[in-house]
């Protein structure tokens, strides 16, 4: 039995995610889990909202509220919408709790005793205005990279440089709109990343087998002009971590924060304590500390393109330069975008389907399926109405759904709700059971790799084929002439079910706890001897006819979806 420790990035607090984001990062990040988790693996799960910054402060200070009343509110909202996409985290805790400043701050002092910190005064956009130092998201403009018109202080959206609010053509207040800005002296803390970059380069070079799309985004910052640079890890904002060496004051730093980007990741470890501290586990170092056990533990991170710098170089710089055992990640899977109908999702415009929209219109099951069998990993990818009405109609109403639905309701019609004895396999039996033991295995070849398309095509293609064989055995037929045949051939079909249900459940978990239930199947075990599990439920095992496990999205539907969704939320 492995060890499967698995992150996804942490969503910032700010609003309800849209399909976008959750295809980038939770929901791979849970098809993984869930997959290690039915192999028998020891899993834990962990994902929290990322609560500080520039985003948290203006999304408050937009819905009137106080910042720690509106992250409380929000993190309730973003767990209710988890639970309703079946996001299956062992942990869903709060960059804001106690455990992540305690560490933040302890990681700051380690760091700073390493000599990876120092203090720089620097002149940073002051808005006279607004009478606040402006940073990150507090200020848009030009990006100097790209172009782009409402690049942040922080970083740009369309070319995903990182940034820095001086970097800014045209810059503005977020808060105020005011152009008026002027430099003025601040002191900040930086982390030395430069004085990391051979560290982290030796690192990144054994990770042959990351996706291109990880590596290749990391050794852009590395080597990239002039190189990885120093990092300011602290600001002057309220809300946020309060700057500290471990529980100690830090002289001339006192009414400032760390920067979000340096606490956010800690959290991952926070979670782990806020996990054990739930009671819902126990022994967090286990899997986090390398003096505790953590060197058996396998680590994957799942997030958008936009995040990989941060993961690839200025989360392991903390971790490798506190100099302490913690865990590095072994794997990192990034995602490209997900567009919508023609354009891009967009929060700050509103454009696309959010989450709780999502959930109202269909099961999560359904989403699930759509997303993750076109999750955007070689290229961007686009959601469109057409395509989503297809791939549901077709692979999960007209393939799996429908597949259930014959075989259970003609097994009732003929030999009632008993799985029926009588015949044993034939030549057409064993060429399925071969053909289907092969598709499961480059089906788990494609999960291990985190190859979530190829992944969802194999599973299709193994629904397929159970499609085809019923359709060529076609036992409303052979009931005529032999009821023995067409009874081993029912219960055949009853018994590939079960597997399906077993097999799918990574990508629609609702469907395949509904095809269990019906199916009365004692257990979800993972086929390992496919023949065998093709016969576990034997002659006599009761089973019922499950409700419509997908039904069809009609045309006028889709359209109204089409109308509704086409403007801004
Ligand atoms: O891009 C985002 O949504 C960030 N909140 C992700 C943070 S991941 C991490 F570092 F914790
Ligand atoms: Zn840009």
């Amino acid at each position: 039995m492995a060890r499967h420790l698995i992150t996804s990035a942490i969503p910032y607090i700010n609003g309800i995610k849209h399909l976008g984001n959750l295809v980038g990062s939770q929901l791979p990040a849970d098809l993984y889990a869930r997959y290690q988790r039915a192999r028998g693996h020891e899993v834990l799960f962990l994902c929290a909202t990322d609560e500080h910054g520039t985003p948290a402060e203006l999304a408050a200070a937009k819905a009137g509220k106080p910042v720690a009343d509106y992250c409380a509110e929000m993190h309730g909202v973003q767990a209710k919408l988890a639970e309703g996409f079946r996001l299956s985290f062992d942990h869903f805790g709060r960059s804001s709790s106690p455990q992540n400043h305690r560490l933040t701050q302890a990681f700051a002092k380690a760091l700073d005793e390493a000599g990876l910190i120092r203090e720089v005064s620097e002149t940073q956009m002051y808005s006279p205005e607004d009478g606040r130092f402006l940073p990150d998201r507090y200020i848009e403009g030009t990006c100097p990279n790209c172009g782009f018109e409402s690049a942040r202080g922080d970083q740009c959206d369309n070319c995903t440089k990182q940034l820095d609010p001086v970097d800014l053509i045209d810059p503005r207040s977020t808060i105020s709109g005011a152009t008026n800005l002027e430099m003025r002296e601040t002191k900040h803390l930086f982390l030395r990343q430069s004085a990391m970059k051979d560290e982290l380069e030796a690192w990144i070079d054994t990770k042959a087998d990351w996706p291109v799309l990880t590596t290749s985004i990391a050794k852009k910052w590395l080597n990239d002009g002039d190189g990885l640079q120093d990092r300011g890890i602290t600001r002057d904002l309220d809300w946020g971590v309060p700057v500290q060496r471990g529980d100690e004051p830090w002289a001339g730093m006192e009414g400032k924060v760390f920067y979000v980007w340096f606490d956010a990741p800690i959290e991952y470890i926070a979670c782990a304590q806020e996990w054990e501290e739930a009671g819902k586990g126990s022994d967090w170092a286990r899997w986090w500390r390398t003096d505790a056990g953590a060197d058996d533990v396998r680590y994957t991170q799942f997030m958008g393109k936009d995040n990989v710098p941060f993961h690839t170089l200025s989360f392991p710089a903390t971790i490798l330069g506190s100099g302490e055992p913690w865990k590095l990640v072994d794997y990192i899977k990034s995602f490209n975008y997900l567009n919508y109908e023609g354009g891009q999702f967009s929060t700050s415009r509103g454009r696309g389907v959010f989450m709780d929209q999502a959930l109202d219109i269909l099961p999560s099951d359904y989403w699930r399926w759509w997303l993750l069998s076109h999750a955007p990993e070689s290229n961007d990818a686009e959601f469109t109405w057409e395509n989503f009405q297809s791939s549901v109609n077709k692979d999960l109403a007209d393939v799996l759904g429908n597949f259930a639905s014959r075989v259970t309701k003609f097994c009732r019609s003929k030999f009632g709700e008993d799985v029926p004895a009588g015949g044993t396999f034939g030549d057409r039996e064993r060429q399925l059971v071969a053909d289907l033991s092969a598709k499961i295995g480059e089906y788990e070849a494609h999960m291990e790799a985190i190859e979530v398309r190829k992944a969802a095509a194999a599973l299709r293609a193994a629904w397929v084929l159970g499609n085809e064989y019923l359709q060529e055995a076609a036992p409303w037929s052979t009931f005529k002439e032999d009821p023995e045949t067409a009874a081993m051939q029912i219960r055949l079909g009853l018994n590939l079910i079960r597997l399906y249900a077993v097999i799918s459940s990574p990508f629609i978990p609702d469907a395949s706890a509904q095809l269990l239930e019906a199916m009365k199947a004692g257990d979800a075990d993972w086929p390992s001897e496919l023949d065998a599990d093709l016969q576990k439920l034997g002659a006599g095992h009761a089973f019922t006819v499950p409700d419509v496990t997908f039904r069809k999205i009609a045309d006028a539907e889709r359209e109204d979806w089409q109308a509704r969704f086409a403007g801004t939320r």
